[in-house]
């Protein structure tokens, strides 16, 4: 007799606690004039369900708040820096490891020490399968051109195809042979693929382009912030032959180095680094590095959480915790399947995106579902999750306006923070939100910043 559950269990048991409240209606309203609308400007205690972004919102390990006790703050040659340059070094094989204090810090410190080696390039361009929006803005303003190439089968959100967070490889071959390495300083594959809903890369494709750019004599980088969920979905589709560590040491060698964001799988709350095996870029890393984050051995972090960062790598390669973090967004998936309401498929590594153009079909793209649906589930249930449509995209920088091509809500779900009932109570509330669709009226912008205007700008919406 062998006992075999089908239930995947969260693989940890909680320590501390931290109360969320529940307000009335009445008060989420009042706190929606407030914040202007914009789910940004809300104050967190006025949050039930938390879902803005898995960025930086884990819950860290009693080892990794034990580590927190150990780290060594000193100025130079702090012991907590060999800890996670050899963490580092051991996962990536990377030769240089520069600390920063977060992702976009390092995305910095690449393009601009890039845009000096390229200087005479107007501008150079640096393909992605997609960049995220701060890459993008990062590479833009070191004087590059940042070209997305998702693959097709992304464009089709109700196709279950495993791995559409892809390159279309086809497309990157064409800019390749176009522009070749005078005019492309390097080439970016991010995983998984966050400006295309957390859809994973496949093996094979981050192999391919990797051929491509060593053809081209094109540097490659990884946007590795979510490596270990790419890893976990290339383990489930792919090569489940492998353990999670062993597959993702074959990507990374596959690069040439990469930008990491620690805010997500590294499972800590703040930090990020850059990795490279180029002796001749490290110098002007490094220079800019102490110009702008600090000393090599600390980068913008404190020794702590140099040690935190190195123990949550160390955690996030677990099997059980892989399994159980694809369990999550699977579940919801699963409900809103059952409840007809449409999300882009299939579920993505850290978040589920919910189709706002179709919840919300009597609504034009200027009146913008994304945001009337992120409202509404706050309005009707406490949770904060993020627009990603016209709001967020539909302003060109020459001030225009079109419709952006999708109309998305994100879901992003924290590292280990929230249980089953949690996430029960989110779909009740999706299907609640569904349900009355046809009451919720357009939002309309009445202030906004000429640039990220997501962040800041003022809605008006009548509350039904
Ligand atoms: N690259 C990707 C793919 C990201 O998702 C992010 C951040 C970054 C780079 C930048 O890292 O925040 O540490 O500076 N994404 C967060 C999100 C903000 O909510 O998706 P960072």
């Amino acid at each position: 007799m062998e006992f075999k559950s089908n239930i995947i269990i969260e693989p940890f048991r909680i320590k501390s606690v931290e109360p969320i409240k529940k307000l009335s209606k009445e008060d989420r309203a009042l706190a929606l004039r407030k914040a202007h609308f914009n789910l940004f400007k809300l104050s967190s205690d006025d949050v039930l369900i938390d879902l803005l972004t898995d960025s930086g919102t884990s819950a860290m390990s009693a080892l990794q708040w034990g580590e927190i006790q150990k780290g060594d703050e000193s100025y130079a040659g702090s012991s907590s820096f060999a800890v996670f340059e050899q963490t580092i070094r051991d996962l990536t094989g990377y030769k240089h490891i520069i600390p920063t204090h977060q992702g976009r810090a390092a995305e910095k410190i690449l393009f601009q020490t890039l845009s000096k080696r390229y200087s005479g390039i107007t501008p150079g361009k640096i393909p992605n399968n997609s960049h995220f929006d701060t890459t993008r803005a990062n590479l833009e303003v070191a004087g590059f051109e940042g070209i997305d190439l998702p693959c097709e089968e992304f464009f089709n959100f109700e196709s279950d195809f495993s791995f559409k967070g892809n390159m279309n490889l086809e497309k990157l071959e064409v800019l390749l042979k176009k522009f070749g390495a005078d005019q492309i300083p390097i080439g970016m594959l991010t995983m998984t693929n966050n400006s295309c809903g957390g859809q994973p890369v496949s093996y094979k494709n981050i192999e391919e382009t990797s051929r491509l750019f060593k053809k081209y004599k094109i540097p490659f980088y990884l946007d590795a912030c979510r490596f270990a969920e790419n890893v976990a979905f290339i383990r489930k589709h792919e090569l489940p032959d492998l353990t999670p560590t062993e597959i993702a040491k074959k990507i990374f060698r596959l690069a040439d180095g990469c930008t990491f964001s620690a805010k997500k799988d590294a499972l800590a709350n703040i930090g990020g680094f850059l990795a490279t095996n180029d002796d001749d870029l490290v110098e002007d890393f490094t220079s800019l590095l102490i110009l702008t984050e600090g000393f090599p051995t600390y980068g913008g972090l404190a020794g702590r959480d140099l040690l935190a960062i190195a123990q949550g790598l160390r955690e996030i390669l677990d099997e059980d915790y892989l399994e159980y973090r694809l369990a999550v967004t699977r579940y919801i998936g699963k409900k809103l399947d059952a409840l007809k309401i449409p999300y882009l498929r299939p579920a993505g590594g850290h978040a589920i995106y919910l189709n706002a153009k179709r919840i919300c079909d009597h609504l034009k793209w200027s009146e913008y579902p994304g945001q009337v649906l992120a409202l509404s589930l706050y309005l009707e249930g406490g949770i904060r999750g993020c627009e990603i449509g016209s709001v967020m995209f539909g302003k060109k920088v020459d001030g225009s306006e079109s419709a952006h091509p999708s109309e998305l809500v994100r879901l992003a779900i924290p590292r280990r923070v929230y249980t089953q009932s949690h996430m029960d109570y989110c779909c009740e509330v999706i299907a609640y939100v569904a349900e009355h669709r046809a009451k919720l009226s357009a939002a309309r912008i009445v202030k906004q910043p000429k640039q990220l205007r997501h962040f800041a700008c003022e809605f008006t919406w009548p509350m039904n």
